[in-house]
């Protein structure tokens, strides 16, 4: 059934609801399971019987690419659009980086991060004659690093070598344990792994691109999640974006992304059924489809003016794949430790659109504006800061805050960052009671809260909505990888207390809403929880062409 249809809403006020009706307050929290039964988690990896599979090769290791070139086009040559090399960017955007065992418990983690470690998102890699891949469309299973092939479906053999990547959200494996409140950590999640798809193309000297003129029902029907034989008696997926990956160091113009493909060509053969990942739900939550429905779509040409900044000068030499690999979140800071000023400039700087991963993976204006809570970083007042990402925000965020704020800029503050101290206090308290009490807001050096400029923006088209929440976890990527990159770490936050956030802020409208949180600091780890290979039995070469 057709759950939107079913409302006399809009789309835009469905999604508004949504939003409204998803809040985290200090009296309650978004309607989600009243217990949770931790031994029947929904199988985490979705794959498809009856594909034929084909191993890929690690070989990221191999890549002597450093973060900072990783981050800067031009900076290193391009690497051959082959199969290994399309292994080694799903293996440091989508793939397993660790297993992890505590007690009787063992789990996995990946390069990109998840809430809840719960993992929605899925990759499917369509290809068009990328030497030793066959054409067609891919379903990427983390937990083997294999492609399946879901539908083989030729080019012509003259066209060059080319390659997309597409998203897509398993929306329960993520309700399963937060409920209503799952569709915005599902859409934060594809914001990461849209991240770590474009660091991952830097470290190979190419660059990733949003399709922004497909929509949501072409690109479910590009990736076969329309097909219902596929899904019969199973979990759904919804199409969430398609990246056009290139191996050049700047993007062409969007025109030239889109696939040379589309519903129902001819000759298209489809094969492979989606698994079950939960056998027994026992909750259901309705406004996740309709906040989805009411989010389908694409662009529709928002303004997209704004600065962009010179390349950023690094010099540090660290390995990209080592940083994307060691990428993890802390579960515990050191509460002592002070932040020099520098590092601190130096990820507030990476926020900063420019040429380069993460920021030019789409031509959208930024809209979401970090504000720091500032607990210990040296040379700076404990407090409250603003960083607007546009200067328009700057005037529309100042207008509508409180107005005893002081928007004045630090004195060490780097001239180019639009960053201004608000507020001198000490913002412990506030943060931890903000961030739904957790201690890894208020024990870090900083933690933020992301300012999104909302209402106007998702009521002139809903699929924005997802898109804002992308941006978020953009700039969540940019932060972890970052702090890893900076011998520290840091944690994304999705449980917090909207209103109460707003409030302290003075904001009384919905004109700015934060739709993620972020900390940072120098982690405490925890010496019980062991470490294992990602992939342990696959160190030698990898199994080719199995068939089912
Ligand atoms: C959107 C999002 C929200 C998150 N929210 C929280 C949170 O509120 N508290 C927390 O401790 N960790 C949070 N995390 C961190 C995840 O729990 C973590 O990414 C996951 O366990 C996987 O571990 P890894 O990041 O080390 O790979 C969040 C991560 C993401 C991507």
């Amino acid at each position: 059934m057709n759950v939107a249809a079913t409302s006399a809403l809009s789309p835009a006020d469905t999604v508004l609801g949504y939003h409204a009706r998803t809040k985290h307050s200090l009296a309650r929290y978004a309607a989600g399971p009243e217990a949770l039964d931790w031994d029947s988690q929904p199988n985490p990896f979705r794959e498809f019987e009856g594909c034929a599979r084909t191993g890929l090769e690690l070989g990221a290791d191999r890549l002597g690419t450093s973060f900072a070139q990783a981050g800067t086009p031009g900076s290193i040559g391009a690497a051959a659009l082959t199969i290994e090399s399309v292994a080694s960017l799903l293996q440091l955007s989508m793939g397993l980086s660790a297993w992890k065992e505590y007690g009787p418990d063992r789990w996995a983690v990946r390069c990109n991060p998840s809430s809840g470690n719960l993992h929605p998102t899925e990759a499917y890699v369509f290809a068009s004659n990328v030497p030793g891949l066959d054409d067609g469309v891919h379903h990427y299973l983390s937990r083997d690093h294999a492609l399946e092939l879901r539908c083989v479906r030729n080019t012509r053999s003259d066209a060059p070598a080319r390659l997309w990547i597409g998203l897509s959200s398993v929306h329960w494996r993520e309700a399963w344990k937060y409920g209503e409140r799952a569709f915005r950590y599902c859409q934060l999640d594809v914001g990461h792994a849209l991240g770590a798809l474009r660091y991952a193309a830097g470290a190979l000297g190419w660059n990733a691109t949003l399709v922004e003129d497909v929509d949501s029902a072409e690109l479910a029907a590009m990736m076969g999640l329309d097909r219902a034989d596929a899904f019969a008696g199973a979990e759904r997926e919804e199409a969430d974006l398609l990246i056009a990956i290139e191996t050049t160091p700047c993007p062409s113009p969007v025109a030239a992304h889109r696939l040379p493909f589309a519903r129902g060509d001819d000759g298209d053969r489809w094969t492979g059924r989606a698994n079950l990942l939960d056998p027994h739900p026992l909750y259901r939550w309705p406004v996740i489809e309709q906040a989805s429905q009411a989010t389908q779509g694409r662009d529709a040409g928002l303004p997209s003016e704004f600065p962009v900044y010179p390349p950023r000068k690094r010099t540090d030499d660290v390995r990209a794949a080592d940083i994307i690999l060691g990428r993890r979140s802390a579960q515990r800071f050191d509460s002592k430790y002070k932040m020099s000023a520098d590092t601190f400039y130096r990820m507030l700087d990476g926020l900063l659109n420019r040429p380069g991963a993460p920021w030019d993976v789409w031509n959208f204006a930024p809209r979401v504006h970090p504000v720091v809570f500032v607990h210990r970083v040296e040379g700076l007042d404990p407090g409250v800061y603003a960083l607007p990402r546009h200067p328009a925000a700057a005037d529309a965020l100042r207008a509508q805050m409180r107005g005893d704020f002081e928007w004045q800029t630090p004195d060490n503050a780097p001239a180019h960052l639009p960053f201004y101290r608000l507020l001198r206090t000490n913002c412990r308290i506030i943060a931890r009671t903000m961030n739904c009490h957790q201690a890894i807001a208020s024990d870090s050096c900083f933690s933020l809260s992301m300012l999104s400029e909302f209402e106007p923006v998702v009521g002139a088209n809903p699929w924005r909505y997802r898109q804002l929440h992308w941006e978020a976890g953009l700039i969540g990527h940019v932060l972890y990888l970052e702090a890893e990159a900076e011998g520290l770490r840091g944690t994304g936050i999705g449980c917090y207390f909207d209103d109460a956030l707003h409030d302290v802020l003075g904001l009384a409208t919905t004109q700015f809403q934060s739709l993620y949180h972020f900390t940072v600091g120098r982690p405490l780890t925890d010496d019980r929880i062991s470490t294992w290979p990602a992939y342990p039995h696959r160190q030698g070469p990898p199994p080719r062409e199995s068939q089912p």
